[in-house]
């Protein structure tokens, strides 16, 4: 399916973004991930299930095929691109947007789920009303960087701290934020 116009009002389910990032801000190098985490796999998978993902091109081409049980939204400017069953393309943010509202009301989704890479975080960052975090405890080398948080608009509301399981690079923390309400000015520390 391609999107056939701009600027469509925002509406739908709340936006909730999901990252893996390393200590040095490094989520992604050389188009893949710069560590294998198998356990954060199945946490995306279950985040992920049953609902419409936004992601960049090229984390589309990282990921390589349609996830199933989800629906993807791809986004690309290339008008060429050609759509295939789960996947749907659109050309701007906002047609995006639109195009995932309308699949997450056919899908019963609760949520829209934007899931990178790091140019789709920074278009959305402002947008995004939930993040779901994998912080990694490790700082591997990398290409693309998850882009600046100001963490005292976001409030944790549930973390799990985790040494590597079977199938772990790395120890990692899985952490739940919502944003704060505008008119909530508190600080909080870089988690
Ligand atoms: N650690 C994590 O949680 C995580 C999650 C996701 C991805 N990643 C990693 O992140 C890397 C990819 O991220 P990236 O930032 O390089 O690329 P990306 O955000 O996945 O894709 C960028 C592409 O999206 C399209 N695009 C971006 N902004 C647009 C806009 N405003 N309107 C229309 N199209 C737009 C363009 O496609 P066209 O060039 O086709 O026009 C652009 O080249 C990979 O290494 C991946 O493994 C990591």
């Amino acid at each position: 399916m391609n999107d056939k116009k701009d600027g469509a009002a925002e509406k739908g389910p709340p936006l909730a973004l999901v990252v893996a990032v390393a200590e040095n801000g490094v989520i992604g190098k050389e188009n893949g991930l710069p560590w294998h985490i198998s356990s954060d796999l199945k946490r995306f998978r279950a985040l992920t299930m049953g609902k419409p993902l936004l992601m960049g091109r090229k984390t589309f081409e990282s990921i390589g095929r349609a996830l199933p049980g989800r629906e993807t939204i791809l986004i690309s400017r290339d008008p060429a691109f050609v759509p295939s069953p789960g996947v749907h393309h659109a050309v701007t943010i906002d047609s995006a947007l639109a195009l995932a509202a309308a699949r997450a009301e056919v899908m019963k989704a609760d949520e829209i789920i934007i899931a990178g890479g790091s140019e789709i975080f920074a278009a959305l960052l402002d947008r995004v009303n939930r993040m779901y975090v994998t912080f990694i405890a490790a700082a591997p080398k990398g290409d693309v960087f998850f882009p600046s948080v100001d963490w005292s608009n976001w409030e944790e509301i549930h973390r799990e701290d985790h040494l590597p399981q079977k199938g772990d690079d790395a120890a990692f923390s899985f952490v739940d934020f919502v944003r704060r309400d505008a008119s909530h000015h508190a600080t909080q520390a870089m988690p």
